[in-house]
């Protein structure tokens, strides 16, 4: 109930148009309940051969009927303003959400159970907010009027012929409740045999290079035959919910001939009487099943909505801190270099996880140092710089930045002093221009193309059809890894506020820390000559974390953080750690030579014997 309740306060802010509608649905409901009166009024005057008072019953039901239609009209635009207004609200009250949620939420959440809780969940609560609720208090409404005007003639018959309402109202709800989630199933399991069709094409390449042609079948008309199960279930309720709810109403019918039909021989009643009962009897079966069918989806809706609670009351892990503890990193002056970095015995666990990804693990990084991580597969290098946009939180120690433990800025400020660059770096679909700047809506092209230059993309970009207005990603033009990674690089040149340049007289962009995580690992070695020069430049003024797979990488940086097991084992410049560290030396000779990622434990005398 609470969470109907709260369901409620989403029509809050249309009040107004939900009682318009409603006041419309009582009209309407006024007029239909006394038309079969009228009907029968009419009737009775054929009976009296009263031709004058038969033409006036005539015109007043024609009139009655072009209101009720003008009534329905109204209302069901201004239902279905309501129904998507709410709609609206509830994608953007979920979808903000879900953009300050934190990064733990979503390695918990599957990205299917969010997307249906964005689709299903959401289209269930808002068509009843909007629809379905001044159906129920129309259809109530329509049924207690007309059983009360039916009840003031003919008490007795009213109850006889009112006998399976109750029952037409509860295969309603069933159907509400089982029918419409059948057919959503089924649209489910339709969906994913186009998903598992997708796969197959999208990898037709694995599937053909490992001849897995028959599992694909296999897994594809698997997908199929649960589709088929599921429409055939809906097919199944469909098929008896109509035809029953069209033989419900016939007993009423019988009765009301039956009981009704004696009255008027004995001459209790009129023909008009006993034909209004009929027709009402014929029209109250609309509001009785669409009474049950509703209050069936209202039902559903409920758990639709507080399976929308489930995200909307999720607070984010991650927030600003409250402001008497709110600080900002120093800026810049002449002369001094920015970008610090302590992580101060920091140990980090990801949710769920029972081991540690990071173990007591401290590291000072001067300002503008360059600092290359190295370490096994699984070693914590992504886990340990993902501390620094807080994008995890340690569960014990401290990330400082400047001096400022990172917990007390503002995480915005904060993401906009740090850009990283991953191995495998997103693009959205629009143009290389915007792409680049994304992180700075507002750059210039002339910016654009600068930071393109340093990031050694330029080249590439022109010869793109469109030059830098290219629409690449998901459906644009593919790119090639290492093309991605220039973009991507690019963009982080132009990520951060803009800042006086060390001569004070130009202005550069740029965060005060890059990380570069495995960002050259999947280019060749010319390409990644083409970056390093390009890196050499961008590292320039500020601080660097390099996640290297490579020893051209590593001979970057200043120094070299190894760490094993999520905790350091060693740090120093590469000439120290090759001199006196036995794991360091294996992962340069073993981990490095050609990028493979041979664990420790997997790196095999048979390699060598192959
Ligand atoms: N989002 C996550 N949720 C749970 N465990 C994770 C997550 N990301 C990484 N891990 C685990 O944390 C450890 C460190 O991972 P990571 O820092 O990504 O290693 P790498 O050195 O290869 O970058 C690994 O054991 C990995 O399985
Ligand atoms: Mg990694």
């Amino acid at each position: 109930m609470g969470t109907f309740r709260r369901l409620l306060g989403f029509l809050r802010p249309y009040r107004r148009l939900w009682a318009i509608s409603f006041v419309l649905a009582l009209l309407a409901v006024g007029v239909t309940v006394v038309s079969p009166a009228l009907i029968g009024h009419g009737i009775d005057r054929i009976r009296d051969g009263d031709e004058g008072g038969l033409q006036q019953v005539a015109i007043a039901i024609a009139l009655l009927g072009l209101g009720r239609l003008g009534l329905t009209v109204g209302r069901r635009l201004v239902a279905g303003r309501v129904s998507l207004g709410v709609e609206q609200d509830l994608r953007e009250r979920l979808y903000g959400h879900l953009q300050v949620l934190d990064m733990g939420f979503f390695d918990r959440w599957q990205t299917g159970q969010l997307m249906s809780r964005a689709t299903v969940d959401l289209s269930a609560v808002r068509f009843f907010l909007g629809y379905g609720l001044v159906f129920v208090v129309q259809s109530l409404l329509t049924v207690v009027l007309a059983a009360i005007a039916m009840t003031i003639q003919q008490p007795l018959l009213t109850l006889a012929c009112l006998l399976p309402a109750p029952l037409i109202v509860w295969v309603g709800h069933a159907y509400g409740v089982r029918g419409r989630p059948a057919q959503q199933d089924a649209q489910q399991a339709v969906a994913e045999v186009t998903a598992a069709a997708e796969e197959s094409i999208s990898g037709i390449r694995v599937v053909k290079a490992f001849a897995a042609e028959e599992r694909r079948e296999a897994a594809f008309s698997s997908a199929v035959d649960h589709a088929f199960d599921k429409q055939l279930r809906a097919v199944r309720i469909d098929a008896s919910f109509q035809p029953v709810v069209q033989f419900l109403p016939q007993i009423s019918l019988a009765i009301v001939l039956l009981v009704g039909g004696r009255m008027v021989v004995s001459d209790t009643i009129t023909v008009g009487q006993f034909t209004a009962f009929f027709v009402y009897v014929l029209m109250l079966v609309q509001p009785l099943r669409s009474l049950g069918v509703m209050l069936g989806l209202g039902q559903r809706a409920t758990a639709s909505g507080a399976r929308l609670f489930q995200v909307l009351d999720r607070e984010p892990a991650i927030v600003a801190p409250p402001a008497d503890r709110l600080r900002t990193l120093p800026a810049d002056a002449p002369g001094r270099a920015l970008g610090a970095i302590e992580f101060d015995d920091v140990t980090l666990r990801y949710p769920e996880q029972d081991t540690p990804a990071l173990q007591d693990v401290s590291v000072r990084i001067a300002a503008g140092e360059r600092v290359a991580i190295v370490g096994q597969t699984g070693s914590g290098k992504t886990a340990l710089v993902q501390l620094l946009p807080r994008l995890y939180d340690p569960v014990a120690g401290r990330v400082l930045i400047d001096g400022v433990d990172v917990r007390d800025l503002d995480p915005t400020a904060l993401r906009h002093e740090i850009a990283i660059i991953d191995d495998d770096p997103f693009l959205f679909t629009a143009s290389v221009a915007e792409n680049i700047a994304y992180a700075a809506p507002g750059a210039s092209r002339e910016e654009i193309e600068q930071a393109a230059r340093r990031a050694r993309a330029d080249g590439f970009v022109r010869e793109l059809p469109d030059g830098y207005d290219t629409v690449v990603g998901e459906r644009g033009l593919t790119l090639s890894g290492g093309q991605r990674q220039r973009l991507a690089i690019a963009r982080a040149l132009l990520a951060g506020p803009e800042r006086a340049a060390a001569d004070g007289a130009t202005s550069t962009r740029g965060p005060r820390i890059l990380v570069l995580d495995d960002a050259t690992s999947n280019v060749d070695a010319s390409t990644e000559q083409e970056i390093t020069t390009g890196l050499r430049e961008v590292m320039r003024g500020r601080t660097t974390l390099v996640i290297a797979h490579r020893l051209s990488t590593v001979l970057l940086a200043d120094r070299v953080v190894v760490l094993h097991h999520g905790r350091v084992a060693d740090v120093g410049t590469h000439a120290e750690l090759v001199e006196r560290s036995e794991l360091y030396r294996e992962i340069v000779t073993y981990g490095m030579a050609d990028q493979v990622f041979l664990t420790r434990e997997e790196r095999p005398t048979e390699v060598q014997e192959a």
